[in-house]
């Protein structure tokens, strides 16, 4: 019989991982606030669930993979949660990007409830995810990892297991300084060569093999191109991660210029319109300012995976 798993949270991250077990043969539930979005998986052969309580309530694993730290309160922590369902035994993975401090909130909860706990944060975007090519850092108990080595595998192969605590969120929020922060120092470059007489595409092109050319930078090299501002993770998302470093920042006692730059920089994106595009609209906001042309724009939010 096939494993059966649960998953709550089908934004643009979690359709794609849903996508995946059921194509490696699981047997899967899935819940979302907005029940609407889980048709689409019913159809592929998922099961919803109208509660989140539900999802543990016979034991097995869920994962989840939520916006944010208010969410995953909500979803994990809240009254008729996951959590206040769950039969001991059972384990949750939650692949959010969210702060230590609400992961400790859920480490606290779900140990009285006997429910093992994988902090499991991710790098990649839908597409990857789709491609088979998503980073999984993990931490939380080590046997329960190896345990689960399978089931991870099969959301995405890159796994590395750094700690027994919340060493997970700790490494994820330092990722996101560097894409972030390349995000922007991409937008400057293309801004400069281009105001100067140097094509967009030319310099991506030089760029991909070049020492920085990073996946990151490779990936995101088309849809510039193409002037595709449609959201793989949005800017208002890419806010909400630097605004967790800032905080985790602070209570390390640490300064971080160019994330409090960035900060700014992705809210000034935000309220020029840009909060639903992707994250690389950093660089209409530089066009803007430079007095470059900016491309036709689809209004609102023009996601797609
Ligand atoms: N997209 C990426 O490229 C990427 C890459 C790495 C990591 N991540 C991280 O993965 C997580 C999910 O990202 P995403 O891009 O999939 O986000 P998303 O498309 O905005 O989806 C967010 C999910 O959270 C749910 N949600 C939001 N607020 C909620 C609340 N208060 N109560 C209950 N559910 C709530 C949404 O439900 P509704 O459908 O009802 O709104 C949706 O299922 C985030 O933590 C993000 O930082 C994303």
């Amino acid at each position: 019989m096939a494993a059966r798993i649960a998953l709550a949270g089908l934004g643009l991250m979690g359709v794609p991982i849903a996508e995946r077990l059921i194509a490696a043969g699981y047997d899967l539930t899935v819940y979302n606030r907005t029940p609407g979005k889980a048709e689409p998986l019913v159809s592929l052969g998922a099961s919803p669930a109208r509660d989140p309580a539900e999802l543990l309530g016979t034991g097995g694993v869920c994962l989840t993979t939520l916006a944010d730290d208010a969410a995953l309160e909500a979803v994990v922590l809240g009254p008729g949660g996951i959590l206040a369902g769950a039969a001991a035994g059972s384990t949750l993975v939650d692949l959010s990007t969210v702060s230590p401090s609400v992961s400790r909130r859920v480490a606290s909860a779900a140990a009285p409830a006997g429910v093992d706990y994988l902090r499991a944060p991710v790098s990649g975007n839908p597409g990857v995810v789709r491609a088979g090519g998503l980073t999984i850092i993990v931490s939380g108990p080590r046997a329960v990892f190896d345990e689960l080595r399978g089931l991870l595998t099969a959301i995405g192969p890159n796994l590395f297991h750094v700690g027994e605590g919340d060493e997970a969120r700790i490494v994820k929020l330092a990722l996101q300084i560097m894409i972030g922060g390349t995000a922007e120092l991409l937008a400057e470059a293309l801004t400069l060569a281009e105001a100067s007489g140097v094509e967009r595409g030319t310099l991506l092109e030089v760029m991909g093999g070049s020492a920085v050319g990073s996946p990151f930078v490779r990936y995101k090299a088309a849809p510039l191109v193409a002037d595709d501002f449609s959201a793989t993770f949005t800017t208002s998302m890419m806010l909400k991660d630097v605004d967790l470093v800032r905080a985790l920042a602070d209570e390390s006692g640490v300064r971080l210029p160019v994330a409090d730059e960035l900060a700014r920089l992705l809210a000034d994106t935000a309220v020029r319109g840009h909060g639903d595009r992707d994250f690389t609209a950093l660089l209409l906001r530089l066009r803007e300012d430079a007095g470059l042309p900016l491309p036709p724009l689809p209004d609102g939010a023009d996601a797609h995976a």
